[in-house]
This record gives C-alpha cells, structure tokens and sequence, in this order.
C-alpha cells in the first residue's frame, strides 16, 4: 500500500526504517497535478531504487509576484491514483508552513548565481533561487540515493546538478527525456491553462526546435551571427502565429553559454507565451547526428 505522509518527523520514520533493510531510496520531487510527463519519472525512479518518494509541493518561493501560484492546479486525490497505479511507494505532501517555518522568504537560501541570470532566470527573477532552496531542503528531508529531474525543465536540470556537486550532495542525478503531446507539444501542468485552439496552435512550437535542429545540422560553419539571426527569425515566425516569445535561443548543454565552433553537445531552448501561459520547451542535438 502506499502511503501519504504529510510531516518530516513521519517520513524521516519511514524511511530509516526502509534504511535499515537496506533499500535504495529515489526521489521525484514534483509540484503536482501529474500527467503522463511526471509518471515517465517514476517509471525511471523504479528501474534504479526499490523505494520511490514523490514529493508533491507547490513552492510559493519559486513564483514570481505575478505567476500563477494560486491558480495553480491542486489535485492530491487523482495524483494519488496515478502514482498508486504507477508503483510509488510514498507521497510526501508537506504544506507551505512545514516546509517555510519561519514563513517567507526562508532566512536561508540557496542561490545559483551564473544560471540565475540568463534564460529562464533572466525572466523569473528568484525563480532557480526557489528552486536551488525547496530541493535542497527535500534532499535533506528524504536523503536519497537517486533523484529524477526531467528535461523537459532543461536550465533546472543543470541548476540540480551543478547544486548536487558545489554542496556535495550523495545523491545521483537522473534527466529523464521529456514528453509530448501527439502534436509535439511537451506535457505540462500547465498546459490545462490553454483553450482547445491554443493547445492545438502550441504543437508549433516542436515543429519551429525541429525546423531549427535540421537547420544546424544541416548549416555546416555556423557563426554567431549566423545563429543568432536563425533564433530571431525563429521567435518571429512563433509570434507571427500569434506566440509571444519571450526567448529562442541555440546553447551549449554543459553551462548554457553560447556555443563556440568547437561546441558539439547542443540544445535549443525556448520560453513562450501563449495568452497568459508561459509554455518553454527544448531540443538537445550533437553535432555529430545526422539530418
Ligand atoms: P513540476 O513542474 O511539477 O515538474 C516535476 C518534474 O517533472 C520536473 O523534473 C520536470 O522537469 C518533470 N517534467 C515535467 N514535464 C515533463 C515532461 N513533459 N516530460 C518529462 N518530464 C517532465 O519542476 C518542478 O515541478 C519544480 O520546479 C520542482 C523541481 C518540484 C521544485 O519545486
């Protein structure tokens, strides 16, 4: 049976007894509001553990004043059906002033400085800040072996692993390949924000990464300014259809700076806004792949 725990006294129980008979423990920290994206990490989580915790919190710190932290989708009772049936052994609910005890901000926090300021960063000050903070505090929670993070949300991958690494957290690091829609467009919690018509429209922005993916491998030599020129023409072109771009840009994977010649591992990555939803997506390429 599964369980849902909603203290850290009670999970710190649970899981130094699973310890104690030497399991593997894993943990898939979400916000919630699951779909098929989310899931896809459990499954992961399985193949490397044998105790998997996910963690469903929506973090205030990590919205901006104007986001959509109280509009955004609640819904324990049906996440606890899925992950039942997906084989997860424990949900770890806390609320805000569990996790946030002396109420917010946190009087410490974790910052990603280089990261911070650029993509995703650059539009949601604070947000890696949030972010950095809330999966430390779980990783200190839940201790695990093996944590699963999706590609899907690229810069907060990298923002995991470069934390695990600079604080020397004990802990594995898995990217899980990101779900679509059978129209291209990644799976998001967010996505339920969209009228029928946007859905469909937000398919689009697959097909523009893949235009652009085909277009690198195909453009043998490119400069910077070459890039650079595709990526406005590209956020034009989405904005044409009625998008507004917020970036589109080409970077390498390793710190997402801009790629020199002898860059190889690449990824394009874009944040758009369709109405009022924010949707971002990405597309990773080696130079070396075939058209
Ligand atoms: P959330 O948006 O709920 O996402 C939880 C995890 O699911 C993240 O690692 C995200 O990258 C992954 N994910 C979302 N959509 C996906 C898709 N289409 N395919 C594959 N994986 C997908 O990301 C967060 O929550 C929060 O920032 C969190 C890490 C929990 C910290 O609060």
């Amino acid at each position: 049976m599964m369980k849902i725990i909603f203290h850290p006294q009670t999970l710190r129980e649970t899981i130094n007894q699973k310890r104690k008979e030497n399991k593997r423990i894993a943990l898939v920290p979400t916000m919630g509001n699951l779909h098929a994206g989310h899931l896809s990490l459990v499954e992961q989580a399985k193949q490397k553990s044998d105790v998997i915790v996910t963690s469903i919190f929506v973090n205030p710190t990590q919205f901006g004043v104007h986001e959509d932290f109280d509009r955004y989708p609640r819904t324990l009772e049906q996440d606890s059906q899925l992950l039942e049936q997906a084989g997860n052994h424990i949900i770890f609910a806390p609320n805000v002033k569990t996790m946030y005890p002396n109420g917010m901000p946190p009087l410490i926090e974790v910052h990603a400085p280089l990261l911070d300021s650029l993509l995703c960063g650059a539009s949601r000050p604070g947000h890696f800040t949030g972010v950095a903070t809330i999966v430390s505090k779980l990783f200190n929670l839940v201790q695990p072996d093996v944590a699963i993070f999706g590609e899907k949300d690229f810069q907060q991958l990298l923002v995991i692993r470069r934390l695990v690494s600079e604080l020397a957290f004990p802990i594995e690091i898995i990217g899980a390949p990101i779900l679509r829609e059978a129209n291209g467009l990644a799976m998001s919690s967010r996505n339920q924000y969209l009228t029928a018509e946007q859905r469909a429209l937000a398919g689009k922005i697959y097909q523009q990464l893949c235009v652009s993916k085909n277009w690198l491998l195909a453009e043998k030599n490119n400069t910077a300014e070459k890039i650079s020129a595709h990526c406005q023409q590209a956020a034009e072109q989405l904005n044409q259809l009625g998008f507004q771009t917020d970036y589109y840009e080409i970077r390498r994977q390793s710190d997402l700076q801009s790629p020199q010649v002898e860059d190889k591992e690449l990824v394009i990555l874009v944040a758009t806004k369709l109405g009022s939803t924010r949707l971002i997506d990405n597309l990773v390429l080696s130079m070396g792949d075939q058209v």
